[in-house]
């Protein structure tokens, strides 16, 4: 009897297919991620879901963001497992299957595993993202890996609503693509607002049409201090800015993963770049230059000239033309009042406006307080909504502002009070430009401090002092990453990871799953393993430092 091999290998395909032959697994998946999901129950008498390469991923189909959240998954797990998953629309019942479902729209996502599907469903295309982030999360970087998802459910949903990263461009300036991957790391953790800090003393990133000179000028220090030596200066020209398209493809690089830009004209201090490109904004008429230092200047923006409130309005219609979010940040912070009161201008104003010291604010406190209220107001007529440093608070704090705690939480805890939305980024948790370690000598310069990964974790941002009524304006958390001491691109990153992991779990995570030694020891390694894969630059000393307890009054 001729035996015709080839029906035999066709035979076999067909009782494979038939038998719904799976490879064996190679590895297993956990859902214990970062940031620690809301609840995890395995069904262990359940086969497991096997993934592998001829998994398909489909998806709802006609919305163009469930195809877009599908090819994310594609592109997040080639590189990962080392094959690529076909993506199909409509509802399959096999494979891993993205459905949208009805309900009020929320961030909350569930996925539940049997043998035959990774059903991920949601209310809305943001919330299948985050599942999509606990899958990419619970999987392994294995080449050619067939991995055994445990049959089971997953429930989760974020603890905040507002979860935050900053990050400061004008102290030193990252290109576009740099941003993008800033935006990406963000997405890893789950957060969903992008504070981009566009305007300072050292520089004005941002191109604003109606002022070119605030590019062309502003844009450009001539040298940078070296260290701390506030009397040294390197010579070299530093510049750099963003062209309002590219601000744009920021917008909507960010908008496609389900983050929203928030961006910063700090005013009326923080305006050394903007006064030295447009001299009659600011009381002395100059002549400034782009600071080559850092710390605070007292060289502010004129509150006594009609001209700076026009030039003021100039440019939030066209930061609010390029950013859609409903939330502005127009700065606040660190405005020392001497050249306010000195400047005839100014104390004209504050005559006209009948502004009087008072036993808590000075009459120059109330002349910011004024201006802070006319850029809020000038806001909410155009349906936006002003966040602020903590200083908007000294001298009346105006209607609608969100307040941005980061002198600690005082400034938060009384803004909750007074019945204002809170952003919690307290130096004392939230500075990522502080030192990971006291063996100062052996990490990258910073300007000081010592914030190490455990400290952050530590953090409870709802006030014990606040009642439960006050505590629900706390809107939610954010890191900042100042950037005087962080050249490189590749330090931001040093200086987010994994502090940003921490961070994401006081963010997302219900404080009773949250569990250090687990996401030390079992959570943060296998995250590691992605920030490896894509290259990110991060800090190990949570694995090479003695824990102790952090003591923020190391200095600066
Ligand atoms: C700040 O750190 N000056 C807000
Ligand atoms: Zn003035």
């Amino acid at each position: 009897m001729i035996i015709n091999l080839k029906s035999v290998a066709l035979a076999m395909t067909s009782i494979c297919l038939f038998a719904q032959c799976t490879p064996t697994p190679t590895s297993e998946a956990s859902y214990d991620v970062i940031p620690m999901p809301q609840s995890i129950t395995l069904t262990e008498s359940s086969e497991p879901f096997v993934l592998h390469s001829g998994t398909q991923i489909s998806y709802t189909a006609g919305n163009a963001d469930m195809e877009r959240n599908a090819q994310f998954l594609k592109d997040y797990l080639a590189p990962q497992l080392g094959y690529e998953l076909k993506t199909v629309p409509g509802i399959a019942s096999k494979g891993i299957v993205l459905q949208l479902v009805d309900g009020e729209a929320t961030e909350g996502y569930k996925i539940t595993v049997d043998a035959n599907r990774v059903l991920v469903e949601a209310t809305s295309p943001a919330g299948i993202f985050y599942g999509i982030q606990t899958i990419r999360k619970s999987l392994p970087v294995e080449q050619g890996a067939v991995v055994a998802l445990p049959a089971g459910t997953i429930t989760d949903a974020p603890r905040f609503d507002y979860r935050g990263a900053h990050l400061d461009v004008c102290r030193h300036f990252y290109p576009v693509d740099s941003i993008k991957t800033y935006i990406d790391m963000l997405a890893l953790h789950n957060m969903n607002k992008f504070h981009w800090h566009l305007t300072e003393d050292q520089g004005w990133r941002i191109e604003i049409k109606q002022f070119p000179k605030l590019t062309e000028i502003g844009s450009v220090r001539n040298g940078t201090m070296i260290r701390k030596d506030w009397d040294s200066n390197d010579s070299i020209q530093y510049g750099g800015f963003y062209t309002q398209d590219e601000c744009r493809e920021i917008v909507k690089y960010a908008a496609d993963r389900y983050i929203t830009v928030i961006p910063e004209i700090d005013m009326p201090g923080h305006m050394v770049a903007a006064v030295t490109a447009y001299p009659e904004l600011g009381c002395t008429g100059g002549p400034y230059s782009v600071r080559t230092i850092w710390g605070v200047s007292e060289e502010l923006l004129c509150a006594g000239n009609d001209k700076v409130y026009d030039f003021v309005e100039k440019v939030l219609d066209e930061v609010m033309d390029i950013f859609p979010s409903k939330d502005i940040h127009i700065g606040g912070d660190e405005c020392p009042k001497t050249e306010w009161e000195k400047c005839p201008k100014c104390q004209k104003k504050i005559k006209e406006l009948g502004l009087k010291k008072d036993k808590q604010f000075t009459a120059e406190q109330k002349l910011q307080a004024y201006f802070t209220k006319h850029v809020d107001e000038y806001l909410t007529k155009h349906g936006r909504n002003a966040i602020g440093w903590d200083e908007i608070l000294e001298g009346g704090v105006s209607e609608n502002a969100t307040v941005m705690s980061w002198r600690g939480e005082v400034g938060g805890i009384e803004a909750a009070r007074l019945k204002h939305r809170v952003i919690m980024t307290p130096n004392t948790y939230c500075y990522f430009d502080y030192y990971q370690s006291k063996d100062r000598d052996n990490e990258p310069f910073a300007i000081g401090g010592f914030l190490p990964a455990s400290h952050v974790y530590s953090y409870e941002p709802l006030p014990a002092s606040l009642t439960p009524e006050e505590q629900s304006y706390i809107w939610g958390v954010q890191c900042n990453v100042w950037t005087e001491y962080i050249p490189t691109f590749s330090q931001v990153q040093y200086m987010i990871l994994p502090r940003g992991a921490a961070l994401a779990e006081v963010q997302w995570s219900q404080p009773e799953v949250k569990n250090y030694e687990k996401f030390k020891n079992e959570r943060l390694p296998r995250l590691i393993k992605i920030y490896e894969l894509n290259n990110y630059n991060y800090c190990k000393r949570i694995y090479t430092d003695k824990e102790e307890p952090s003591d923020l009054n190391v200095g600066w």
